[in-house]
């Protein structure tokens, strides 16, 4: 098969690299050769997804089986790139994203729920940033969504929602976070309750599903929901030989009102109900699969230790909380227990 990836130096686009290039496929990567750095054995385009003489030199170097996805955001551009490359194409898989969904995070979600209105030519920052949500985030990759399907329309149109991507290569750094708070031990900020069920997805259970021969359609990619937010934390310091000690806060509304940030100062934790009730049913019926959370933190450590480090990226320095106030926010707890077991 000859596939094209846009993108394909880190993350996501490199799994899918690394991955297709052992299935044994002819793969080219586009990319301006910026950031991360080329899987052996891919052939390289270099260009910018914005320019449009890169484009005609994409179409020039086709005919593509498959055109691989994984670094649109802006409607408009996605809306330009496709058009190019639609006469030479067979089939498009885009990487979206579960933030296309009205209801994210607060609501259950499954392919049919009802996604944001971008349209197919916005510009970049179309929309608005609500508290959770919506993001500009995701009004751009739902008219990204709607440009691949009015240019290649449903039957060549593979639309992949994943919800959060852990593991090797991760490029914000959220497990990473949790992995060095082990490394630092004491008494450790766990948000929420132990046994909540999240649904993180391997980064190379989503390369292996967006690499499933001739599959189109919309296919939300996150993990079943068996891990919990305590088996997480556990697999992080048993990896790490931690002695850190897990103190679950377990009253979620009053870490709010502590003012701690979710998703952020404490990374991977969402107390919305919707946040961890997103149905992958349809992906897992046409083949995806889910390793365990345990291989995904083991593997990822073994990452960093090799050397590993993310990318510089624009929101890694949004993520942890100080251990100052870590400190802090345990001592009022630990009082709220005693004032409760005083009453
Ligand atoms: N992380 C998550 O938890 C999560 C969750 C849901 C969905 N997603 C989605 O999953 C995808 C992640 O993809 P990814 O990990 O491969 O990273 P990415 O940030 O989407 O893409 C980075 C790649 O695109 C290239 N690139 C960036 N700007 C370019 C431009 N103007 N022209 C040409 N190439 C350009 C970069 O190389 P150069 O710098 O060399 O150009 C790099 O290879 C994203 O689409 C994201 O929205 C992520």
């Amino acid at each position: 098969m000859r596939l094209l990836i846009l993108g394909g130096s880190w993350f996501l686009g490199r799994t899918i690299a690394e991955q297709a290039i052992a299935n044994g496929h002819d793969v080219t990567t586009f990319r301006r050769g910026r950031t991360g750095s080329d899987v052996g054995g891919v052939s390289t385009i270099r260009g910018d997804r914005t320019d449009p003489a890169s484009l005609v030199r994409l179409a020039e170097a086709g005919p593509w089986d498959v055109v691989i996805d994984t670094s649109s955001f802006v409607p408009r551009e996605t809306l330009a790139l496709t058009r190019a490359l639609e006469p030479v194409t067979t089939r498009y898989v885009l990487v979206s994203t579960v933030s296309v969904y009205e209801g994210w995070p607060t609501h259950p979600l499954a392919e049919d729920s009802p996604v944001l209105d971008c349209p197919a030519d916005a510009g970049p920052g179309y929309g608005y940033d609500g508290d959770p949500g919506p993001t500009t985030y995701g009004f751009g990759k739902a008219g990204c969504e709607r440009a691949v399907l009015e240019v290649f329309g449903s039957a060549r149109t593979l639309l992949l929602r994943p919800g959060v991507i852990l593991g090797p290569w991760e490029y914000v750094g959220r497990l990473e976070w949790w992995l060095r708070r082990m490394v630092r031990g004491g008494r450790v900020l766990a948000p929420g309750r132990c046994g909540r069920l999240i649904q993180p997805i391997d980064v190379r259970d989503v390369a292996a599903f967006a690499l499933r021969p001739h599959l189109t359609g919309i296919f939300n990619v996150v993990a079943k929901g068996r891990d919990t937010m305590g088996d997480l934390l556990s697999a992080c310091s048993t990896v790490t030989g931690s002695t850190a000690i897990l103190e679950w806060v377990t009253d979620e509304q009053w870490l709010i009102e502590q003012g701690v940030r979710q998703w952020t100062e404490l990374p991977l934790w969402r107390s919305y109900h919707g946040a961890w009730s997103v149905d992958a049913d349809r992906a897992r019926q046409a083949g995806l699969t889910c390793r365990p959370i345990q291989e995904t933190v083991a593997d990822t450590w073994q990452w960093l230790l090799a050397g590993g480090a993310a990318v510089e990226h624009e929101r890694a320095g949004e993520l942890g909380i100080t251990p100052a106030r870590e400190h802090d926010i345990l001592r009022l707890w630990d009082a709220v227990q005693l004032d409760h077991c005083g009453a």
